[in-house]
This record gives structure tokens, C-alpha cells and sequence, in this order.
């Protein structure tokens, strides 16, 4: 018994180690990222057919935005999707995608999307609307975010994601701003342990309460959510830029 949990614990360590140690290491060449994002490379096509020319992401597709996401984020995700640990059940490519790509290739690619500037814009509600998705009420996903529900073992995702969930690098993505349809999408697929890859079943546990209203509400603050307070500009330094 008690090896087991020591074998559990450092697999544990181990795993966070290795996410540190990527965020002290080499941080890619944005240049050739660029050129994989627009030109593809080999048989893998260009990452901007489905995330957008700027890479902000399409509700119609259900992709993300990739723009401005923390650097060791994205490194994670593709070596995940690369690896079969984490799988593309919306468009069933980016497991190919990831596979047809060295892991420098993948480092490149996510230095240049992390480099992008990720301008503070919603999903538009009323195309998402047309797209047949039921949508959210904003207020109440707002107090889920900020506050949680404790009485159902809720955490705030604040506590892990940082103010209006702007993000916390080098493990907690930004959501803020986020396609609608693609959070939609990954808070379900957490809610049933179709994906898995997060770090000790961190996001598994926060979904598995999540009823499919809380999902509909927190996305639709999620995808408006403001990244500063009204007074206060402050940002923190962009996630790929603070490791
Ligand atoms: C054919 C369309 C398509 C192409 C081309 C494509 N993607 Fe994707 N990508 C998707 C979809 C769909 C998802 C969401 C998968 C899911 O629902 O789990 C996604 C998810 C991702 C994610 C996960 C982001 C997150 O927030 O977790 C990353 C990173 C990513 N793609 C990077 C890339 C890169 C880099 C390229 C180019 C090499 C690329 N994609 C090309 C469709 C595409
Ligand atoms: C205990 C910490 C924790 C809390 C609280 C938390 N999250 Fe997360 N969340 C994570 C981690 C860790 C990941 C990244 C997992 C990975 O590596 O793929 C994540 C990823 C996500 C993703 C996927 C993002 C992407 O780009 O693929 C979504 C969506 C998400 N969280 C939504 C939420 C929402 C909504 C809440 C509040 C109801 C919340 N989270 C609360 C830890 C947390």
C-alpha cells in the first residue's frame, strides 16, 4: 500500500517536473512556427484552415483559439494529441496533426500562437445561436466562475485559472475569450472522462458536478469575459512570456 502511493505520488512529481522543466527549456522558433501555421508541412495541413487566419478559432468547426494561449500549454496539448492521450473527437485530425510534426516543429508552432495578440472578443452568441447550440446566461455563469457552488462541490475556476480565468502559466490555460462551442465541447468531454490528459484529474473533478446548464452558463461568461477590472488595466505578463 504504501508503495503504491509513493509510486502514484512521484509519478505525480515526475509529471510536473516535467512540465516545469519545459518551461525553463528551449522556447521554439516562432519564424518556422509561422510557416507551419500558414503553409502546413508535409501532409499535415495549415493549422489557419481551421483556426483562423489571426488563429482566434471558429464556432462553425467547434476549433479553439489558439492565439495567445500560454507557450507551454499548447506544447502540452500537441505532444498529448500526439500521443494518443488526449483525442480530437470534434474533427478527429489534430491526433494526425500532431503525429505528422517533429517535437521541434511542435514547439515552433506553439512559440508563434502563443505570440499572437488575442484581442479581447466574445464569440458572436447570435451565429452560435443560428449554429443550432443552446447558449447560456451569462450572470449566472459569472458567479460560477467567480464563486463556484459550494454546496455542490464546485471550486471556483478562478481558484486554478487565474481572475476571469485570463490564465495561470504555466498549466492553467487562459479560457477567457474562448470559442463558446469549443468550451462547450471540452467541459462535456471532462464532465465524461473522454479526455483525460489534465494533471491529477484536476479538470475531471471540477466537471463531474457540472450540470449541462453550469456548462452553458459558464461558457457564455467565459467567452465575454474581460481580462482586467474596470479601473484597473493591470495585466500580469502574457503567459508565454512569464516563464
Ligand atoms: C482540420 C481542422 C484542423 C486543422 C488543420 C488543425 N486543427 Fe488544431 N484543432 C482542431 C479541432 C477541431 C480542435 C479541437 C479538438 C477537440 O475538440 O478536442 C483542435 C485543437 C487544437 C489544439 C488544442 C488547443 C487547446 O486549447 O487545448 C491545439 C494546440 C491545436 N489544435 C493546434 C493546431 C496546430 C498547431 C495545427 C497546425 C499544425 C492545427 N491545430 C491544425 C482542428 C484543426
Ligand atoms: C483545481 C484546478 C482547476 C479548477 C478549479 C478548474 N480548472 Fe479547468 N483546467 C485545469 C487544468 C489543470 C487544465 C488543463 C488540463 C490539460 O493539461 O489539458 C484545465 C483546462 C480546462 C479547459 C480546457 C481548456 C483548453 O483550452 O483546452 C476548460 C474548458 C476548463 N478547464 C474549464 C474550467 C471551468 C469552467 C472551471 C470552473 C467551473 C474550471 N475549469 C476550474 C484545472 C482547473
Amino acid at each position: 500500500m504504501r508503495i503504491t502511493k509513493t509510486l502514484v505520488v512521484f509519478a505525480a512529481v515526475s509529471a510536473l517536473f516535467s512540465v516545469q522543466a519545459l518551461a525553463s527549456g528551449d522556447n521554439g522558433n516562432a519564424a518556422n512556427g509561422k510557416t507551419i501555421f500558414e503553409q502546413g508541412k508535409g501532409a499535415v495541413p495549415a493549422c489557419n484552415s481551421c483556426h483562423g487566419a489571426e488563429g482566434l478559432g471558429d464556432d462553425s468547426m467547434g476549433t479553439p483559439r489558439l492565439a495567445g494561449q500560454g507557450y507551454v500549454f499548447i506544447v502540452k496539448q500537441l505532444s498529448d494529441f500526439a500521443n494518443d492521450k488526449r483525442m480530437d473527437t470534434t474533427m478527429f485530425t489534430m491526433n494526425t496533426n500532431a503525429k505528422g510534426l517533429s517535437e521541434e516543429d511542435r514547439r515552433d508552432v506553439a512559440a508563434y500562437v502563443s505570440s499572437l495578440d488575442s484581442p479581447d472578443t466574445a464569440s458572436d452568441m447570435k451565429q452560435v445561436k443560428e449554429l443550432g447550440n443552446t447558449v447560456g446566461v451569462r450572470y449566472l455563469g459569472k458567479a460560477l466562475a467567480q464563486y463556484g457552488a459550494p454546496e455542490r462541490d464546485v471550486p471556483a475556476c478562478h481558484s486554478c485559472h487565474g481572475f476571469n480565468t485570463r490564465g495561470a502559466a504555466p498549466i492553467y490555460p487562459r479560457l477567457a475569450n474562448q470559442r463558446y462551442v469549443y468550451l462547450v465541447n471540452q467541459l462535456k468531454k471532462w464532465r465524461d472522462g473522454s479526455r483525460a490528459n489534465d494533471l491529477m484529474g484536476q479538470m475531471r473533478k471540477v466537471a463531474k458536478n457540472l450540470s449541462d446548464d453550469d456548462i452553458y452558463n459558464v461558457a457564455a461568461f467565459l467567452t465575454s469575459a474581460p481580462l482586467t477590472t474596470v479601473g484597473n488595466g493591470r495585466l500580469p505578463p502574457a503567459p508565454h512570456t512569464s516563464h
